[in-house]
C-alpha cells in the first residue's frame, strides 16, 4: 500500500480512488438503501462541502456538478496513480480520458455505438425479455408466486444483450457476472486489509477478462459478421483505428458499465412503482407514460450516485476554492434533488417536465449507452405489465449493492400473479 501511496499533486492516493465515495453518513444499510436525507442535509448547508476523511470536495449543487462535469479542462478524467490503472497498467478506457485522446475516441466508438446499432437491437431485447418472461412462468407453473426481480429478469437481460451485441456466447454469462460485479464492489469497510484485498481480486479478475476479450476479438477479427465488436475492430478516421488494447478496455467498460446500471435502472424502476401505487395506477391506465416513469426513476433513484473528477488548475466552485490535485466528488445523486431545479425533489413525479436530470452525467463524458438502457427497460417493464395480473413487493429487509457509486439492491423479491 505504502508504495503506492505515493502522491503528486496531480495523483490521488489508491486509498482514496478505492473509497473516495463511501462517506461516513453512507455507511449502514438503512443510510446506503436511503442516502437522500444525507444529500438534503449536506444542500441545507452549501452545495459544495469538503470531506476532511478522504481530503476531497463534494459537489452536491446541480449547477456546481455542472459546471465541475462541463468543464473538463479544469477537471480531469484521469483519475490515475502515476499513469497507471488502478487495476493494473491497461489502457486507459474512454471513461478515464481526457481530450485530445478521448474525443479521438468516442468518434471512433461512435461509428459503430450508434443509434441505429442499439435501434435495431430492439426485437432482440423484446425475445430475450419475453424468454426470461417465460422462464419465471415456468417455474412457477402460471400461478401467483414470489420471484427476484433481479435474477429473474432485472440482472440476465442487460447481460445478454450486451454479450449478443459484442459477439460473446451467452453461456459465458456467469462468467460477466462475477467480473462486473467485481469491477463495481466497493470496500465493505475502509481497513487498509480490506481495501488491498478488493484491489487483489479486481486485479486479477480483470487479467481473466482481458484474456477472455483478447480471445473474443480474435474471432471477430477480420470479420464484418454484424457483432459490436467487428464494426469496433474496423472503425477507422483518418487511417486512425483502436488499438487491441484499447478495444480490450472498452470492452472491459461495457460490461461494467453498462449491466450493473441497467440491472439498478430496471430494479430501482419498479421500487418506484410499487412504493407510489397511484405513479403504479397511472402507468397501468396508461402505459404511454413509460418514458416518464423511466425518466423520473433516472432522476428519483440514479442507478449510478457519484462520479469524480480531478482538479488540474486552481478554480472556484460553489464559493470554495479548489487546488490543483485535488479530487472532485459529483453527486448526480443529489444533483437530481436539488430543489433549486426540480419543484418538490423528494417526490416520484412520473410526469415531471421538463426533467432535465443527470442520471447519465453531463458534457463530453456523457453516457454512451443511454439509449440503449432506456430501451431496455422501457421492454422489460412494459413486457412485465403486460403479463401480470397483480404485483407487490414482498416485505423484506432489502439488502443494499454495497459500491461508492451504483445504487441499488442485491435482490428484490415481488408477488406477482401471471395474467
Ligand atoms: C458514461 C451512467 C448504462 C456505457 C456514463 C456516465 C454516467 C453513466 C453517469 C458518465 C460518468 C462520468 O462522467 O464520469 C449510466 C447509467 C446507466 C448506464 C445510469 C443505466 C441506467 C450504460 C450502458 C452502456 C454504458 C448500457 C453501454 C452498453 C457508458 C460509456 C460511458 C458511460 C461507454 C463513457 C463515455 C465517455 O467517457 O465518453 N454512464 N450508464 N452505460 N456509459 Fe453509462
Amino acid at each position: 500500500m505504502e508504495s503506492m501511496n505515493h502522491e503528486s499533486s496531480h495523483a490521488p492516493n489508491v486509498q482514496n480512488l478505492m473509497t473516495g465515495f463511501v462517506r461516513p453518513a453512507l455507511r449502514t444499510r438503512e443510510q446506503r438503501l436511503n442516502p437522500f436525507p444525507w444529500y438534503r442535509a449536506c444542500l441545507s448547508q452549501g452545495t459544495v462541502l469538503r470531506d476532511e476523511t478522504s481530503q476531497s470536495w463534494d459537489v452536491f449543487g446541480y449547477e456546481e456538478a455542472q459546471f465541475v462535469l462541463k468543464n473538463h479542462a479544469h477537471f480531469s478524467s484521469q483519475r490515475t496513480v502515476d499513469g497507471q490503472n488502478v487495476l493494473g497498467n491497461y489502457a486507459p478506457s474512454i471513461l478515464n480520458l481526457d481530450p485530445p485522446r478521448h474525443t479521438q475516441l468516442r468518434r471512433l466508438i461512435n461509428l459503430a455505438f450508434t443509434p441505429k446499432a442499439i435501434a435495431s437491437f430492439q426485437p432482440r431485447i423484446e425475445t430475450i425479455t419475453h424468454n426470461l418472461l417465460d422462464a419465471m412462468k415456468q417455474e412457477t407453473q402460471g400461478k401467483s408466486t414470489e420471484v427476484d426481480l433481479v435474477a429473474a429478469l432485472a440482472y440476465p437481460l442487460p447481460v445478454i444483450v450486451i454479450a449478443e451485441m459484442l459477439g460473446v456466447p451467452p453461456e459465458d454469462r456467469d462468467k460477466f457476472k462475477r467480473w462486473s460485479d467485481l469491477l463495481v464492489e466497493g470496500p465493505s469497510d475502509l481497513r487498509p486489509e480490506t481495501i488491498m484485498d478488493l484491489m487483489t481480486r479486481r486485479a486479477a479478475g480483470r487479467k481473466e477478462l482481458d484474456e477472455y476479450f483478447r480471445n473474443i476479438v480474435q474471432l471477430h477479427r477480420g470479420k464484418d459478421d454484424g457483432t459490436l465488436i467487428s464494426a469496433l475492430i474496423s472503425a477507422q478516421i483518418e487511417n486512425e483505428s483502436l488499438s487491441l488494447e484499447e478495444l480490450l478496455s472498452f470492452c472491459v467498460l461495457l460490461l461494467a458499465a453498462g449491466n450493473e446500471t441497467t440491472t439498478n435502472l430496471i430494479v430501482n424502476a419498479w421500487r418506484c412503482l410499487l412504493e407510489h401505487p397511484e405513479a403504479f395506477a397511472m402507468l397501468r391506465e396508461n402505459p404511454g407514460l413509460i418514458d416518464g416513469v423511466i425518466e423520473e426513476t433516472l432522476r428519483y433513484y440514479s442507478p449510478v450516485q457519484a462520479t469524480s473528477r480531478i482538479v488540474t488548475e486552481d478554480i472556484e466552485v460553489g464559493g470554495q476554492k479548489f487546488s490543483k490535485g485535488d479530487r472532485a466528488v459529483v453527486w448526480l445523486g443529489a444533483a437530481n434533488r436539488d430543489s433549486r431545479i426540480f419543484e418538490n425533489p423528494d417526490t416520484f413525479i412520473p410526469t415531471r417536465s421538463p426533467n432535465h436530470h443527470m442520471a447519465f452525467g453531463h458534457g463530453i463524458h456523457f453516457c454512451l449507452g443511454a439509449p440503449l438502457a432506456k430501451l431496455e427497460a422501457k421492454i422489460a417493464i412494459l413486457a412485465m405489465l403486460s403479463q401480470i395480473d397483480e404485483v407487490s413487493a414482498v416485505p423484506t429487509d432489502l439488502t443494499p449493492i454495497i459500491s461508492g457509486f451504483v445504487y441499488g439492491v442485491k435482490s428484490f423479491p415481488i408477488q406477482v400473479t401471471w395474467a
